[in-house]
């Protein structure tokens, strides 16, 4: 039963094969035992207590209370949609990646979602956007894992954790719901300046979309891309809305947050539904891969950095149109189960410090969120090419292997191609040479400067722009209860514009301090680790 083909045009063929949930003419147990009355238990007596002997009252009931999987445990807030890709066949110079090729059709699963609120919160919250999809390609599934913000927070995985708690509402009084309000945010961003940057975009209006059809979507990461031959190029991968960027404005987003907590995916499934089927191209930056890794002086390991359009226009590979709504939101939308490593030939990672971690944790997270090792399994983890990967039994395991041998290559259970030798495999892996290194803990010098492109981003936007951003700062940094945080974000702001901080100091009603001139993290220092919190008890 798995996702269902589309026609050349994109349209659905129909309602997707399902699993056997619901069927026949009568109610019965979940053995199949037909039912006459569900809404009365088993009594002793018209008024006595219930009887345990109730099979059906039991049965019901235990399913009821076990209906709750754990959310997520961040993009916990989500909505999907099914639709297609179809390549343009112009990325073929520099990926053998077969659903790239020319006219060749994908299906398609997206899932986009906040990062920080719970999976009931609201739509229109200032926060970064998920923009996950999945491509059941016939080389296996290839999971684009990225973002509507092209850079991220931190440089290295291991802060991920940290980053995540300094987000999360506080544990104490679990608010706020938004990223940005918040003592422990704040505190995080301006003792850890890489990621200002992120926050730069986090206060624009691309943090408050005015559709998911209006935002873009980065794979935020560089990616390794491999052609027929070998060849190696290094990549940035950007899905463009056809409808253009559209945000909202702040008080507009604030209304709608309590007016329809679910603007975004009413929106999304009521274009859907009467045929304005939403489209973003897919496009990829390519840079030489050369041993440093760096196009222009920028690093391309370094997740909080872009190399501008105006450097690398961005090319055109694809199309990706979507169609159909999901059938049942739990089925699809929540059990969805996306990986960064879910790669296909002529499409690899790189040694981003980032997605190095990305790697191990989306494995981990659905080993506990989808109970057992088998989400794979399924309907909309399915891939669609044949699947022989020899795993066997595992919570929720559907599949009833054949044979006695399960492992590669055996002589009991007949000859096959998969037990072909390592020299007639089609597919070899392309070798990167690992650089001599010894073990340390340690940032390359080239991931220190923390405030040129933040600057870049300032200058870039429009004066009104430029109004919204300084509000947007003014506002959040003004839910701080600690003044030595709004002090400090100050300092960060004067590292990378003048007026900017000015302003925002302005409107806290703060002095405005000078750039301390360091393009480099501000570590905090033992002053402010003396910082006490005494909030909220007293
Ligand atoms: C989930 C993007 C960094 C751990 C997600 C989702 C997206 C995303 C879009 C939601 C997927 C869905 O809709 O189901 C990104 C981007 C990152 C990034 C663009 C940086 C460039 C990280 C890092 C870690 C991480 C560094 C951990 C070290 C997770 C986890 C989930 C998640 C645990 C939940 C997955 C699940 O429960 O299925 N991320 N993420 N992410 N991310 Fe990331």
């Amino acid at each position: 039963t798995g996702p269902e083909t589309v026609t050349p045009t994109g349209a659905p063929t129909g309602a997707p094969k399902q699993a056997k949930g619901q069927q026949g003419e009568y109610l019965t147990t979940s053995t199949g035992l037909r039912l006459y009355d569900t809404d009365h238990s088993l009594k002793a007596g018209e008024r006595g207590p219930t009887l345990l002997q109730d099979h059906h009252l039991r049965e019901k009931v235990m399913h009821f209370d076990h209906e709750r999987i754990p959310e997520r445990v961040v993009h916990a807030r989500g909505y999907g949609a099914h639709g297609v890709f179809i390549g343009y066949g112009t990325a073929g110079k520099v990926s053998k990646a077969a659903f790239l090729g020319d006219g060749v059709e994908t299906p398609v699963f997206v899932r986009f979602s906040t990062v920080v609120g719970s999976r009931g919160s609201a739509d229109t919250v200032r926060d970064t956007r998920g923009f996950a999809t999945k491509f059941y390609t016939q080389e296996g599934n290839f999971d684009l894992v990225g973002n509507n913000i092209p850079v991220f927070f931190i440089q290295d995985g291991i802060k991920f954790p940290d980053i995540i708690h300094a987000a999360k509402p506080h544990p104490d009084r679990e608010i706020p719901q938004a990223q940005s309000a918040h003592d422990t945010f704040w505190d995080f961003v301006s003792t850890h300046t890489e990621a200002t940057h992120h926050v730069m975009w986090q206060m624009s209006d691309r943090a408050v979309p005015r559709s998911y059809r209006t935002m873009e979507g980065f794979g935020v990461h560089t990616f390794r891309l491999v052609d027929a031959e070998g060849g190696t190029s290094l990549a940035k991968f950007h899905w463009k809305p056809k409808l253009g960027v559209h945000s909202l404005v702040w008080e507009e987003a604030q209304m709608i947050s309590g007016v329809d907590p679910d603007f975004h995916r009413r929106d999304l499934a009521d274009a859907i539904e009467s045929g304005a089927y939403p489209q973003w191209e897919l496009g990829i930056q390519v840079f030489p891969d050369t041993p440093r890794q760096t196009f222009e002086g920028i690093d391309l390991l370094d997740p909080t950095k872009i190399v501008p359009e105006e450097l690398a226009p961005v090319q055109p590979i694809g199309m990706l149109t979507l169609n159909r709504n999901p059938m049942n939101y739990f089925a699809e939308t929540e059990q969805v189960a996306f990986h960064v490593g879910n790669l296909v030939p002529g499409i690899d990672v790189t040694d981003d410090p980032l997605v190095q971690a990305r790697l191990f944790s989306y494995l981990d997270t659905q080993l506990t969120r989808l109970a057992g090792p088998n989400f794979n399994q399924i309907p909309v983890n399915r891939p669609h090419a044949p699947v022989n990967d020899m795993f066997r039994d595992g919570f929720h395991q559907h599949a009833v292997h054949a044979g006695v041998a399960p492992y590669r290559p055996n002589t009991l259970d007949g000859g096959n191609p998969f037990d072909a030798g390592p020299e007639d495999r089609p597919f070899v892996e392309v070798a990167q040479p690992l650089p001599k290194a010894v073990k340390i803990r340690q940032a390359p010098a080239s991931f220190a400067d923390h405030f040129t492109q933040p600057r870049l981003f300032w200058q870039s936007l429009s004066p009104v722009e430029k109004e919204h951003l300084v509000r947007a700062f003014t506002f959040e940094l003004g839910k701080c209860y600690e003044q030595a945080i709004r002090e400090r974000e100050l300092m960060v702001l004067a590292n990378v514009d003048p007026v900017l901080c000015k302003e925002v100091a302005q409107g806290l009603g703060l002095p405005a301090p000078t750039a301390t001139g360091r393009p480099k993290k501000v570590m905090p220092s033992p002053a402010l680790s003396q910082i006490g919190r005494t909030w909220p008890t007293d």
